[in-house]
């Protein structure tokens, strides 16, 4: 089987086959990753809380990415490759072009992921023009939030809804094919697919996106603490044979038969 490609996630939302994506940050879990079958995976900068502690994404730094990346990649056979661009580091066109660059030709990364619309369509622009594909994040977006004041579903009014929507579709307009959704409610992903020529990765959007992205160590019941109410611990709900794999292999199944996300891990 060659490589996953922008082609093919293309070919299944219009096929309405649910993708299945997930995070990794390290060539162990990037191999059960595989062995699962999953489709795309993103070295996100969630890393910075799950594997080194931070109470939020804003540590974290580009050589942090770029050294999880590499390990990741060295262990990807099939799935398409996304890493986050982590937080202030596209503040500007050559900043964020720089270390696209490097998780994309140092690290092994297909497709870089930065949090925003407005005016980071500019820069989403400008690294598409130089031929680095960019997936979009908007709704909940980690590195704001101190702006936002908390981890909170975003979108509910109105206004914030009618400008998510025109954030996914100016990001369209500048090239971007895959947004991730992060905590908006069902009815507004609902509404994102049907007006917006886009894949959504939805992750507590609902199960109406094209796709389904959650943190592997909330999948596995690995982050310890309060889980997200959008996660769900595929290990703890096995019966027989408990391992990574089959947990991983029970999402896939969850995600391709539309079980999960199931009213319980969505918002309205
Ligand atoms: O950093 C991350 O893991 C992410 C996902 C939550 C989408 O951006």
């Amino acid at each position: 089987m060659s490589r996953i490609t922008i082609n093919y996630l293309r070919e299944l939302k219009k096929r309405k086959e649910k993708i299945t994506v997930l995070t990794a940050y390290d060539a162990s879990f990037t191999k059960h990753l595989e062995q699962a079958g999953i489709e795309v995976i993103l070295v996100g900068d969630s890393l910075g809380m799950v594997m080194q502690g931070h109470d939020s994404t804003i540590p974290v730094t580009v050589d942090d990415m770029v050294y999880h990346t590499k390990m990741v990649s060295r262990a990807r056979e099939h799935a398409l490759l996304i890493a986050d661009l982590p937080y202030h580091s596209y503040l500007n066109k050559e900043q964020a072009l720089g270390n696209a660059q490097r998780l994309m030709d140092e690290a092994g990364a297909d497709m870089v992921k930065f949090e925003g619309g407005g005016e980071f369509v500019a820069i989403a622009a400008h690294l598409i023009k130089s031929g680095i594909p960019v997936c979009g994040h908007l709704g909940l977006l980690p590195q704001s939030v101190k702006e936002l004041g908390g981890y909170k579903v975003q979108g509910r009014e109105q206004a914030a809804a009618d400008k998510i929507i025109e954030d996914a579709q100016a990001l369209v307009d500048a090239g971007v094919e895959i947004i991730v959704l992060e905590c908006i409610p069902q009815q507004l992903s609902k509404r994102i697919g049907e007006e917006v020529d886009v894949i959504t990765i939805g992750i507590g959007a609902g199960v109406d996106c094209s796709g389904q992205v959650l943190v592997l160590y909330d999948l596995l019941g690995i982050t310890p603490g309060k889980r997200p109410r959008f996660s769900k611990d595929f290990l703890a709900e096995l019966d027989g044979n408990k391992s990574i794999t089959t947990a991983i292999e029970a999402y896939v199944k969850a995600v391709k038969n539309s079980e999960f996300p199931a009213e319980e891990h969505s918002f309205n």
